[in-house]
Parts: C-alpha cells; sequence; structure tokens
C-alpha cells in the first residue's frame, strides 16, 4: 500500500552493508532519509550515492541519518562501492539495504511496475525523530536526485516542526517565512519579536525565528 504523510514509517529488519539494522532501532532519535535506487552497477544511481556521500556533513549537522537501498546482493554492493570511490571521489558513507527479495521494496512501495518492472523507482522518505513520514518523493530511473533540494525541504522540515511558520515557494534556509494563519495578529507579535510584514491577512512574512 502506498505510503502517506503522516504515516508511521514502516519498521523493518535488513541486511545493509554496514552490517544488519532495525530500522527504527537504528534511526534512534535522528530524522532519517530512506532512498532506492533501481540497481547496481548503473550511472545515474553512481552519481547519486556519491553525491549524498560527499553531502554526509550536511545531513550530520542536521541530525539526520542516511539509508540507501537497491535490489542487490550485498556482494554487489560491496563491488559497486569500489566503483562508487573510483568514480565520484568519495567513499558509501552511510550504509546502502541489500533488499534481494524486494522485502523492503514492497512495504514502501518503490516498485512502480508502469514504469520499472521489477526494480525500485527512485523513492525517498524523510522521516521525523518519532518516525512519521513527513516527505515523499519519486524519481523515474532517467532523473537523478538534486541532494540541494533535499536538504531544502529537510530545512523546511525541521523549521516548521518547531515554530508555527510554513516556507513560501522557493524558500531556502535565512528566507523570510509565512505565519501560521491560525496564530492572530495579537499572538503574532509576542511569537515573532522580529515583527512581520502583512501583505494579506493571510499572508504574514516574518524573519526566520531560528536565525
Ligand atoms: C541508472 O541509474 O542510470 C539507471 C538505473 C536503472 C535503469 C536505468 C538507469
Amino acid at each position: 500500500m502506498a505510503i502517506r504523510l503522516g504515516d508511521t514509517a514502516p519498521d523493518f529488519t535488513a541486511e545493509t552493508s554496514e552490517g544488519p539494522i532495525s530500522f527504527h532501532d537504528w534511526l534512534g532519535d535522528s530524522w532519517g532519509i530512506l532512498f532506492s535506487h533501481p540497481k547496481d552497477f548503473t550511472p545515474v544511481c553512481t552519481t547519486e550515492l556519491g553525491a549524498f556521500s560527499a553531502r554526509k556533513g550536511d545531513f550530520d549537522k542536521r541530525n539526520t541519518k542516511l539509508i540507501g537501498l537497491s535490489v542487490d546482493s550485498l556482494a554487489s554492493h560491496e563491488g559497486w562501492a569500489g566503483d562508487i570511490k573510483e568514480t565520484q571521489g568519495t567513499a558509501l558513507a552511510f550504509p546502502l539495504i541489500a533488499d534481494e527479495d524486494r522485502k523492503v521494496a514492497d512495504l514502501y512501495d518503490m516498485i512502480h511496475p508502469n514504469e520499472l518492472e521489477t526494480l525500485t523507482v527512485r523513492s525517498v522518505f524523510i522521516i521525523s525523530p518519532d518516525k512519521k513520514v513527513k516527505l515523499t518523493l519519486t524519481y523515474p530511473a532517467s532523473t537523478g536526485r538534486n541532494i540541494d533540494e533535499i536538504l531544502r525541504v529537510l530545512d523546511s522540515l525541521q523549521l516548521t516542526a518547531g515554530y508555527s511558520v510554513s516556507t513560501p515557494a522557493n524558500w531556502n534556509d535565512g528566507d523570510d517565512v509565512i505565519i501560521a494563519p491560525a496564530i492572530n495578529d495579537e499572538d503574532a507579535k509576542v511569537k515573532f519579536p522580529k515583527g512581520f510584514t502583512t501583505l494579506k491577512p493571510y499572508l504574514r512574512m516574518t524573519p526566520q525565528p531560528n536565525k
């Protein structure tokens, strides 16, 4: 069944390139990003794993663990990790699930047979520390993911989890944000001491409160 925002992220046990894990225990109190790759030794996936690995420090700063998935064996992952290091200039920096029996892929509805018959598409799940699914993205095999965009939505999710705000189109960390319509002006003055600009009664902008 498809996974929807707000659902509890399904728990599972799996073999990974860093040993066996129990997903929820492995996540602990961190945020998590689970993302799938169609297959080992494929070109776009190789660049994505290099790109995620190169930015691991940016995810660490955000208390966020990365975990990839591909429906090939551990031995295959091991060989592929060598290619990633050789061609992308960075070693694989996080666990890669060996989902040979497609158990996790099925649990997370990562196989879209009309796109790829038996392989996973490029799914992304961002999971909050309470194990709720906060964001899902689905890309086709032909399009590699953008790490800056994933960091951008992570920043928005972490900000809006702590403050009564939402982030506008094309927002980036540090830009002004929108005060939630449920907060009246009187309460907004207290909650947002840097002040706010009322463009419309439902559209009030304030400097990012955690900066
Ligand atoms: C790739 O990563 O380049 C890829 C994976 C599966 C099908 C096609 C391309």
